[in-house]
């Protein structure tokens, strides 16, 4: 029995990984280091201040700052991120995903977000997705970051559904991991080897339906 489709944000609905690394490339290249997108990699999922620890890291840097400049440069970056994110438009929803909500909504299953990002709110509105969710569940509402289930938690508790009954669709292994520790069954989306320890994984939305979910699961 499925109750709650809980959906991540970035790079499951909507292909926002880039210009995080966008803004996360600007910062580096201002404090003099390259960051690629292969080390960019190492961020999906991640919360901003750990992103910002796994950046300093690349640029050999971690320890040099204070609190209070970490603070000041993930501000930065975000500063960056909200200005590509503003001019956000519906065209930007991922191939597949609003016939696959429609498809969701029309079996009766809720549909809940389940994002660490704060900006998660802006980024809905820019896209015209928020009519679509029974609950949100951004990074603003939560103190534990993924791969801690509460933000899954969260989700199945606004829906009223058990954890059993919910079904996470997560692009990053941080994702994967907060899923099975809620109890939830999960879907990869992406091609990612990092996804291999998702129940069922899709390469995205195109051509997938309730009820093949139904019976992978
Ligand atoms: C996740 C992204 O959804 O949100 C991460 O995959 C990001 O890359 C995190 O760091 C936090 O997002 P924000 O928008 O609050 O900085
Ligand atoms: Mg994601």
């Amino acid at each position: 029995m499925i109750k709650t489709c809980i959906f991540d944000l970035d790079g499951v609905l909507v292909d926002t990984a880039k210009y995080h690394y966008l803004a996360w490339r600007r910062l580096a290249s201002g404090l003099g280091f390259d960051f690629s997108e292969h080390h960019n990699e190492a961020l999906k999922g991640v919360s901003r201040m750990a992103s910002l620890d796994i950046l300093l890291g690349v640029g050999g840097m971690r320890g040099r700052f204070s609190q209070a400049e970490k603070e000041e440069l993930a501000a930065r970056k975000n500063g960056w991120y909200v200005e590509y994110i503003s001019r956000m438009a519906p065209d930007e929803i991922l191939p597949g995903v609003v016939r696959f909500l429609d498809d969701v909504r029309r079996a009766g299953i809720k549909i809940a977000l389940g994002s660490a990002s704060r900006n998660a709110p802006l980024i809905l509105a820019r896209t015209g997705l928020s009519s679509f969710f029974d609950a949100i569940v951004d990074g603003s509402m939560i103190s534990a970051a993924k791969p801690d289930p509460q933000v899954f938690l969260m989700g199945a508790e606004l829906t009223g559904a058990e954890p059993a009954a919910c079904v996470v669709f997560e692009d990053a292994e941080a994702g994967i991991e907060a899923a099975a520790r809620a109890g939830m069954r999960s879907v990869g989306v992406g091609t990612s080897p990092t996804l291999a320890r998702a129940t069922i994984r899709i390469d995205g939305f195109e051509g997938f339906e309730v009820a093949k979910m139904k019976e992978l699961l």
